[in-house]
């Protein structure tokens, strides 16, 4: 979406042929503007490619630009009204929704949350790692900058119980089954976990703002479809969240002796609440309770011994490389440096004491976080006496349950004669 979107005032005759013709769009909901009935998919895909080097330039640098455009203070104002009404900790998980060049992963990880972003543009998502890898150093004391990104499309995301917020930048117009894609968001979601949706609202009809996102559908051949306020908040609803609420945004810089200001704030603050205005932001929360009950069918996963107990690259150390592979449908996220946060697994090498206790061997942690049905190598290191005995190998959600108590079988390897 170029930078002039909500404001340009598109007067070409293109859009107003299109505009009588709007009976002839499709709908995809009442409270929406209906599409061209095109492939917008494809659209979105080969946006990047299509644009002039400037539109390039301005996904590289977005918010900033040189001079600034109206999106800057959009931008950074929403970043602000994110971070402080979120109320993240430290590497709190956060999901970008469609995150497009990643302005807003970039400044997320630049709070140590730990950032994934997903986009349906493979370029998009190969400006957002660019501009994440070129954070010049740690984000705080021994805090490295944490953000991974995803080519895929928001309907295909597999996680589940993952993340405490979504955050979704003037997105969802571009997503044509509302209510299924807020579904999957739900999904994604820790229990408790929050939406924060921010998107221009849906213009009148026949208005130079409706002429305006006809054009850009036809012209780029994406989904330029904004909500009605009213009909946002009954679709965030049906799709499970609760306390769910519109937010209107009053910051600006007023004279304090102009005393029509407060009426100005006051008859807009009004306008918002009777459902008009030209911003939606919405959040809302996943209810406690939702989470999928069966944690055993989320938490599964098979390790592999991929050789012998190498005993003579480490004195006192014997090393083993094994694969483990996500069977269940839960995403495993992994952790560097001790201690790790909740909910990150890691693999847990150990004995069995003369009681059947286990006696502990260290932790090995994944290289990177693992989606169901993909697998991760990892080094597994114990000291040397240990493989005297039978050591077990398993995979344990940290701070909440080891696999093997949610039914899975550790690797048991045979003591090293
Ligand atoms: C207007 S851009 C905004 C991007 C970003 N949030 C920002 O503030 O710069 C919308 C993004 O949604 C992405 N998108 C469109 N349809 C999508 C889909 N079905 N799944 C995932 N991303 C999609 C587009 O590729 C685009 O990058």
């Amino acid at each position: 979406m170029s930078p002039e979107y909500y404001r340009s005032a598109v007067r070409s005759s293109v859009a107003r042929q299109a505009v009588r013709k709007l009976g002839r769009l499709r709908r995809s909901g009442d409270g929406r503007l209906g599409s061209l009935g095109h492939d917008f998919d494809r659209g979105h895909r080969e946006y990047v490619k299509k644009l002039p080097e400037g539109g390039r330039l301005w996904l590289r640098t977005k918010p900033f630009s040189a001079p600034p455009n109206f999106e800057l203070a959009a931008c950074l104002r929403t970043f602000a009204h994110v971070v402080d009404h979120l109320g993240l900790g430290l590497r709190a998980q956060v999901l970008d929704v469609g995150c497009g060049p990643g302005w807003m992963s970039e400044y997320l990880a630049r709070c140590g949350y730990w950032v994934t972003g997903i986009d349906i543009s493979e370029d998009m998502v190969e400006i957002a790692r660019l501009r994440v890898s070129r954070i010049p150093e740690q984000v705080g004391d021994g805090i490295e900058p944490l953000a991974e990104f995803d080519a895929m499309p928001v309907r295909e995301m597999p996680w589940i119980d993952r993340f405490d917020a979504a955050v979704l930048y003037d997105t969802m117009h571009h997503f044509d089954d509302e209510l299924e894609t807020l579904r999957v968001i739900l999904r994604s979601l820790v229990p408790g976990g929050t939406i924060y949706i921010r998107e221009g609202a849906r213009p009148a009809e026949g208005s130079e703002g409706e002429q305006a996102l006809i054009e850009e559908m036809r012209v780029h051949r994406t989904l330029e479809s904004p909500f009605d306020p009213r009909y946002l908040l009954k679709v965030v609803r049906k799709a499970g969240f609760e306390d769910v609420h519109r937010l209107v945004e009053v910051d600006e810089l007023v004279p304090v002796d102009d005393l029509r200001q407060p009426f100005n704030a006051f008859t807009r603050f009004f306008r918002y609440r009777g459902g008009r205005g030209d911003i939606n932001t919405v959040v809302a929360r996943k209810p406690i309770g939702l989470e999928i009950p069966t944690e055993a069918a989320n938490f599964t996963g098979r390790i592999e011994s991929l050789g012998l107990w190498d005993d003579s690259s480490e004195p006192g150390v014997h090393l083993m490389w094994v694969e483990v592979t996500n069977e269940g449908r839960a995403f495993w996220p992994s952790a560097k440096g001790f201690p790790f946060p909740s909910g990150v697994v890691t693999i847990a090498p150990y004995t069995l004491d003369e009681a059947g206790e286990r006696a502990e061997l260290g932790r090995s942690t994944l290289p990177h976080g693992v989606s169901p049905g993909t697998s991760a190598r990892v080094l597994v290191r114990v000291p040397s006496e240990a493989t005297r005995n039978e050591v077990r190998i398993d995979l344990v959600r940290e701070g909440l349950a080891w696999f093997s108590e949610l039914g899975g079988q550790p690797l048991v390897v045979s003591p090293k004669g």
